[in-house]
C-alpha cells in the first residue's frame, strides 16, 4: 500500500506555464497608523506619500491587470506536406545549402498562409524550419516552430485559428493530387498541420540537446550515463531518428525506469521528426511493466526524454533498427496466429488508406463491423465461413499504436476445446470462470456460478466476494447484495449499537434504541427528551429527531437555528477531470480553490467556507525538506479559478494571513488531516466565488449516497494535472469495508468515497479539496476533504476523505465559522 506515497503533495511544475500567469489582482492594503497631530509638516509628508502610494498601487493594478496588451510567446510545432519537391539527401543536413533555401522558402509560405488570417497576421513574430522528411511518395515533409506574440485575452482566438489551418480529418480541402495551397514560394502544399507544444518542453531552464541517428544499422539509444549513474537534471534530450526510404524506424525498450510523476520526469515517441501533440505515439514515466516496441508509420521518429532538477532514475536503454515497409496486407491460412498493426495513421492523402486484408471475402460483404476507440479488448468476431476479410482504415489526423488481433480457425461443434466458451465467442481459460471477473467482457465467465466459501451467491448467480455485502453498490447486477443488510429480522431496525427495535418504533420521540439512532433519522422533526451522538442539537440546547436538518428550508428547531446561516452551498448562478472525471462548467463549484505556491503553481484544492476562510488539507501544510508548505507567506489563494494559468475579472488571488492545521494531524496514519486558511483580505461572494455548507456533527452520509469531487489534480495515477477544472461522481463507501479493502487504519476521522469497479477517483493535486453532497433541497455540504488514496482508481481501492462532521466543531472554535 503506498497511501504515504500516494499521500505525498502534489509537486507541481515549476515553470514557464506560469508565464503566461497575471500577477496580483488585489494588492495589499496598506495599513495606515492614525497620525497625530504633532506637526503639519509631517502630516503633509503623510498625505504626500500616501498619494503616491496610491498612485503607484493605481499604476500597478493598471499594468497587471487592467492592461489587456500584455503578450506572451505561443509556440506552435507543425508539419507541413510538399508536393511538388522530390526528397534529396541534403534535406537531412541542416548545415547544406539545399537545407536552408528550403527552409526560406517554407518560412515564407507560412508567413503567407498566416498573413491571410486577421488573428494571425497581428501576432506573428517567425517561424524556424527544423527538418526534412520524405513521405511514402518521395515528396517532402517540412517540419517547423512557428512563435506569436499574443497579448493575453487572444489566447484561445490563436489556438483556433492555426488549428483552422489544418485540413479537416480524412480527405484534404484540396483533394488527392491537389494543392491546398500554390503560393509564390512555388511550393505546392498539401497538408499543414500546428498545434501547441506540449508546455513541458518549453520550461526555459531546460539543457537542450539533441541528436541525428541514422537507423540503417541497428544499434542503441539510452539516456545519458545508463547503467551507471542516473540521468541528469533539467534535461531536454531529442533523438531524431532516421530510416532510409521505404522502411519504418523501430524501437524496443529494453529498460525504462524514470521518477514516477509524468510532470516531472518523462519520455515521448513521435511518428514525426517534431513533437507534434497528434503525433504521440506514447508517453511514458515510472516504470512500465509492459514490454514497450514501436514502429513509426514512416521513415522517421522522434525520441524525446524530459528531466527534472529531483529524482533522477537510472534512464533508459533502447534498441532500434529499420523494418522494411512490407505490402499492406497478407494472406493467412493457418489454423492460428496473430497479426499486428502498429502506428498507422499516415500524414498524406495519397497514403490515406491503408489496409490489412486477411483473405479476400471474393467482394461480397457479410456481417460487417467497424471497429474503432481503444475499448476492443476481448472483441471476438466469428466468421460464418473459413473465410474473413479485415481492413484498416486510418485518417490524417491522430495516430495511435494500432492493434494487434489474434485468429484462430475453430471447429462451430467444438469452439472452445479445453477452455470456458463465453456467450461472446471468446474461449477464456477455464480457471477464470467464476472467480468474480468479468473475463469475458460481457459477464458470461460469471452467470450461474457455484460460489467459494468467501463468495456470496447473487439470485442471478453470479458469484462476488463476500466483502462487497452491504457496501451500497449494486454488485451481482440484480443488487442482492445489497439486500437484507441489517442483521434484524423483517419488520425491525437495527440500531447503529446493533440492538433490533420493532420497526414501529422508530421516530415515535423516544430513545428505544437506548444509543438515540432510531430517532436520528426521522423525516419529520420532534423535539426529543435527550440529546445523542446522532441527533442535531438547535442553538436553544435542544434536539431534534430530523436528519440533517440544516438548511432545508423548513424551521425545525423552536428557535430557527437550523435555518441560520443558510446562504452557503448554492450554485447562484450556472451559466450554461479527476481520474475519470469530466471538465466542469465556469461556476459550478463556486467553493473550489486552487492554492499556490507562490512562483510554483498549483499544489492543493480547498474550499471556501466564508469571505475570509478556506478549509484544506493538513497535509497540504506540512513541510517538506526544500519547500515551507506551513509558512502563510509561501500560499497564495485563487478563489474562482477556472483553468490553470488563465485568470479573468471575477478571479481573485489572496494571500494567506494564517494557517490553522489541526493540533492532532498524524502525517503516518494521515489522522485529522484538517487545515484552514485565513485569506489576508476577504472576499466577495459572486456568482463564481460562494461558500459551501458545512455540515452538522451529526449530519450523516450513508454508504451508497452519490458525493462529487472536484480538482486540478492528475487526471490518472502518475499523470498530468488538469488545467480545466474537473468534476466525478463517486459513492459514499462503507467504513468497514474500506478498512479491509485499503488494509489501513481508517479512523473515526475518516471518510470512503469512489467508485469500487476503478476508474473514477481523486488524485495527486486533487488534495484539500471538497467532496460535495447535495441535500435534497439541493444545496450542497462539504461531507469530506481529499485526503489520501492507495494509487489512483485502481479497483477495490476507494479514496480516503477526512470527515468533516467530526470537525465541525474545531472549525468553529478556530475560525468561528
Ligand atoms: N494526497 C493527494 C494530494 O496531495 C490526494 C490523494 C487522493 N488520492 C486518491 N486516490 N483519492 O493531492
Amino acid at each position: 500500500m503506498d497511501s504515504l506515497d500516494s499521500g505525498q503533495k502534489f509537486s507541481p511544475r515549476q515553470e514557464q506555464d506560469w508565464e503566461t500567469f497575471l500577477p496580483a489582482t488585489d494588492c495589499k492594503r496598506l495599513e495606515k497608523e492614525p497620525g497625530r497631530r504633532k506637526k503639519l509638516g509631517i502630516v503633509v509628508t503623510v498625505v504626500v506619500l500616501a498619494a503616491l502610494v496610491a498612485l503607484l498601487t493605481g499604476l500597478l493594478v493598471w499594468h497587471f491587470h487592467l492592461r489587456s496588451d500584455l503578450k506572451v510567446k505561443r509556440v506552435y510545432i507543425g508539419a507541413m506536406g510538399i508536393n511538388n519537391l522530390h526528397f534529396q539527401p541534403a534535406f537531412e543536413d541542416p548545415s547544406s545549402s539545399q537545407f536552408a533555401n528550403l527552409a526560406l522558402l517554407v518560412s515564407q509560405q507560412l508567413q503567407q498562409i498566416y498573413s491571410k488570417n486577421s488573428v494571425l497576421a497581428k501576432y506573428f513574430k517567425g517561424s524556424m524550419v527544423q527538418a526534412f522528411s520524405e513521405d511514402s511518395s518521395d515528396s517532402v515533409v517540412a517540419y517547423y516552430q512557428s512563435e506569436f506574440n499574443v497579448p493575453i485575452p487572444q489566447q484561445d482566438s490563436v489556438d483556433q485559428a492555426i488549428e483552422s489551418l489544418e485540413p479537416t480529418t480524412g480527405s484534404l480541402k484540396g483533394g488527392k493530387g491537389r494543392a491546398l495551397m500554390r503560393p509564390d514560394s512555388g511550393l505546392s502544399i498539401n497538408s499543414v498541420m500546428s498545434r501547441a507544444i506540449d508546455p513541458r518542453l518549453t520550461r526555459s531552464f531546460l539543457d537542450r540537446k539533441s541528436a541525428n541517428v541514422h537507423v540503417r544499422e541497428a544499434g542503441v539509444v539510452q539516456s545519458p550515463g545508463f547503467p551507471d549513474a542516473p540521468y541528469p537534471p533539467n534535461t531536454y534530450l531529442q533523438w531524431s531518428l532516421r530510416a532510409d526510404a521505404g522502411h519504418r524506424v523501430r524501437l524496443d525498450f529494453h529498460t525504462l525506469i524514470l521518477e514516477d510523476d509524468c510532470q516531472q520526469d518523462f519520455i515521448k515517441i513521435y511518428d514525426s521528426l517534431a513533437p507534434i501533440e497528434q503525433r504521440t505515439l506514447t508517453e511514458q514515466c515510472g516504470y512500465p511493466h509492459d514490454s514497450l516496441s514501436f514502429l513509426s508509420s514512416g521513415n522517421v521518429m522522434l525520441l524525446s526524454l524530459v528531466t527534472s532538477a529531483k529524482k533522477n532514475f537510472p534512464g533508459f536503454r533502447a534498441n532500434y533498427s529499420q523494418v522494411p515497409v512490407s505490402g499492406c496486407g497478407g494472406t493467412f491460412t493457418t489454423d492460428r496466429g496473430s497479426f499486428l498493426l502498429t502506428v498507422l495513421s499516415l500524414q498524406l492523402p495519397s497514403t490515406n488508406h491503408v489496409c490489412l486484408e486477411h483473405r479476400g471475402a471474393k467482394g461480397k460483404v457479410f456481417n460487417e463491423q467497424r471497429l474503432c476507440g481503444s475499448k476492443l479488448k476481448n472483441t471476438v468476431i466469428t466468421a460464418h465461413s473459413n473465410v474473413m476479410t479485415v481492413t484498416f482504415h486510418s485518417d490524417s489526423s491522430y495516430v495511435s499504436q494500432g492493434f494487434t488481433a489474434e485468429y484462430e480457425a475453430f471447429v462451430p461443434t467444438d469452439p472452445c476445446p479445453g477452455r470456458f466458451q463465453c456467450s461472446n465467442n471468446l474461449c477464456i481459460s477455464n480457471n477464470l470462470h467464476c472467480d468474480g471477473w468479468d473475463d469475458c467482457g460481457d459477464g458470461s465467465d460469471e452467470a450461474n456460478c457455484k460460489c467459494e466459501a468467501s463468495q456470496m451467491q447473487c439470485k442471478n448467480g453470479r458469484c462476488k466476494p463476500k466483502f462487497w455485502r452491504c457496501d451500497g453498490f449494486d454488485d451481482c447486477g440484480d443488487n442482492t447484495d445489497e439486500e437484507n443488510c441489517g442483521k434484524c429480522k423483517q419488520g425491525e431496525f437495527s440500531c447503529r449499537n446493533g440492538r433490533c427495535i420493532p420497526d414501529k418504533l422508530k421516530c415515535n420521540g423516544k430513545d428505544d434504541c437506548s444509543d438515540g439512532s432510531d430517532e436520528s433519522k426521522c423525516e419529520r422533526s420532534v423535539v426529543l427528551q435527550q440529546c445523542s451522538d446522532f441527533t442535531y442539537r438547535c442553538r436553544n440546547g435542544h434536539c431534534i429527531s430530523k436528519q440533517n436538518p440544516e438548511c432545508d428550508g423548513e424551521n425545525d428547531c423552536e428557535d430557527g437555528s437550523d435555518e441560520d446561516n443558510c446562504d452557503c452551498g448554492m450554485r447562484p448562478y450556472r451559466s450554461s477531470r479527476i481520474v475519470g472525471g469530466q471538465a466542469s462548467w465556469e461556476g459550478e463549484w463556486p467553493w473550489q480553490v486552487s492554492l499556490h505556491i507562490k512562483g510554483t503553481g498549483h499544489v492543493c484544492g480547498a474550499s471556501v467556507l466564508s469571505r475570509r476562510w478556506l478549509l484544506t488539507a493538513a497535509h497540504c501544510v506540512r513541510d517538506s525538506p526544500t519547500v515551507r508548505y506551513s509558512q502563510a507567506d509561501q500560499w497564495e489563494a485563487f478563489l474562482g479559478l477556472h483553468m490553470q494559468g488563465q485568470t479573468n475579472e471575477w478571479t481573485v488571488r489572496r494571500n494567506i494571513k494564517r494557517i490553522v492545521p489541526h493540533r492532532d494531524y498524524n502525517p503516518s496514519t494521515y489522522d485529522n488531516d484538517i487545515a484552514l486558511m485565513e485569506l489576508e483580505a476577504e472576499v466577495s461572494l459572486n456568482q463564481y466565488i460562494w461558500p459551501i455548507c458545512l455540515p452538522s456533527p451529526t449530519s450523516d452520509f450513508p454508504a451508497g449516497q452519490e458525493a462529487w469531487i472536484t480538482g486540478w489534480g492528475a487526471t490518472r495515477e502518475g499523470g498530468f494535472a488538469a488545467t480545466v477544472l474537473q468534476k466525478a461522481e463517486v459513492r459514499i463507501i462503507n467504513g468497514t469495508v474500506c478498512k479491509s479493502l485499503l488494509e489501513e487504519e481508517m479512523t473515526a476521522g475518516m471518510l470512503c468515497a469512489g467508485v469500487l469497479k476503478g476508474g473514477v477517483d481523486a488524485c495527486q493535486g486533487d488534495s484539500g479539496g471538497p467532496l460535495s453532497v447535495t441535500s435534497i433541497t439541493g444545496r450542497v455540504f462539504l461531507a469530506g476533504v481529499v485526503s489520501w488514496g492507495d494509487g489512483c482508481g485502481r479497483r477495490n481501492k476507494p479514496g480516503v476523505y477526512t470527515r468533516v462532521t467530526k470537525y465541525r466543531s474545531w472549525i468553529k472554535e478556530e475560525s468561528g465559522e
